[in-house]
């Protein structure tokens, strides 16, 4: 295996970024880019899961991802369906558990139903939790959060007081789970774009320049490492600065 940072994230987010320009430099459509870059995401996801990472969350469709061609929009899905019917083999080999998050609801009927079968057939592995995060927005899950919290203060089962950040955490895609520890752009761009925003308050970001599809075992490995390097403080005094 290959070296290991010195300490590794419960919960890694990543933003697969590049997936166009790694195209563009090869002077191929778009698509071929998509097709490497899920290549990659089967190496890391597998790569994390080898690690000892338990939660990963992969931007994969954004709900601004709808302004894109309809031909670059349908190889996305045609390659989102492929790749999952692919892999229910090693999801079961490799205890993966897989979930969807987003507006699945608002997916092709087809796309959504494989997507959510394979949900279905995951359901009781436990070594690693896979979110896709697929037509998701970080605003679009915190409305439905609160949609959802009005509706209970409506039928009376909420009292406004008692809504807290624990309360409206817990009605976030990924409210079961711990906020992510580590959350990797590729690409270069320094932005959320849109990503978990109610999760990131205290993630630890790294950005690297590489392109999705160049991302590989050692660049995890880097990011790893510099994360083992981080002090945590959550707004407390830190250790090197007492
Ligand atoms: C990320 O790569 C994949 C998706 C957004 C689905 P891009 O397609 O955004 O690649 P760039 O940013 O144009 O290089
Ligand atoms: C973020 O990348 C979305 C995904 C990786 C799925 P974008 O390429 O859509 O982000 P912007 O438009 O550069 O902010
Ligand atoms: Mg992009």
């Amino acid at each position: 295996m290959a070296s290991r940072g010195p300490k590794v994230p419960t919960h890694l987010a990543i933003i697969m970024d590049g997936n166009g320009r790694w195209a563009r430099q090869r002077l191929l459509p778009r698509s071929a880019g998509h097709r490497k870059g899920t290549s990659t995401v089967r190496k890391i996801a597998y790569a994390c899961s080898d690690r000892g990472v338990k939660v990963l969350t992969l931007y994969g469709f954004s709900t601004e991802n709808w302004k894109r061609t309809g031909d670059e929009v349908g190889a996305l899905m045609g390659l989102y369906e492929r790749s999952v019917r692919k892999e229910l083999g090693e999801f079961h080999r490799r205890g993966v558990q897989f979930r969807v998050i987003g507006r699945i609801h608002e997916f092709p009927e087809r796309v959504r139903n494989i997507l959510l079968e394979h949900v279905e057939a995951t359901r009781g592995n436990t070594d690693l939790i896979l979110n896709l995060a697929l037509n998701y927005g970080g605003r679009a899950e915190i409305v439905d959060g609160v949609r959802s919290l009005a509706q209970q203060v409506r039928e009376g089962s909420l009292a406004p007081d008692d809504i807290d950040e624990e309360t409206l955490g817990r009605q976030m895609y990924t409210g079961d789970l711990p906020d992510p520890d580590l959350l990797i752009r590729t690409g270069g761009d320094m932005r959320f774009s849109n990503f978990l925003l109610w999760q990131v308050a205290y993630t630890e970001l790294y950005v690297t320049k590489a392109l999705w599809p160049d991302f590989d075992e050692a660049a995890l490995d880097q990011a790893f490492q510099v994360y083992g390097g981080r002090e945590r403080r959550f707004g407390a005094a830190g250790e090197k600065l007492r």
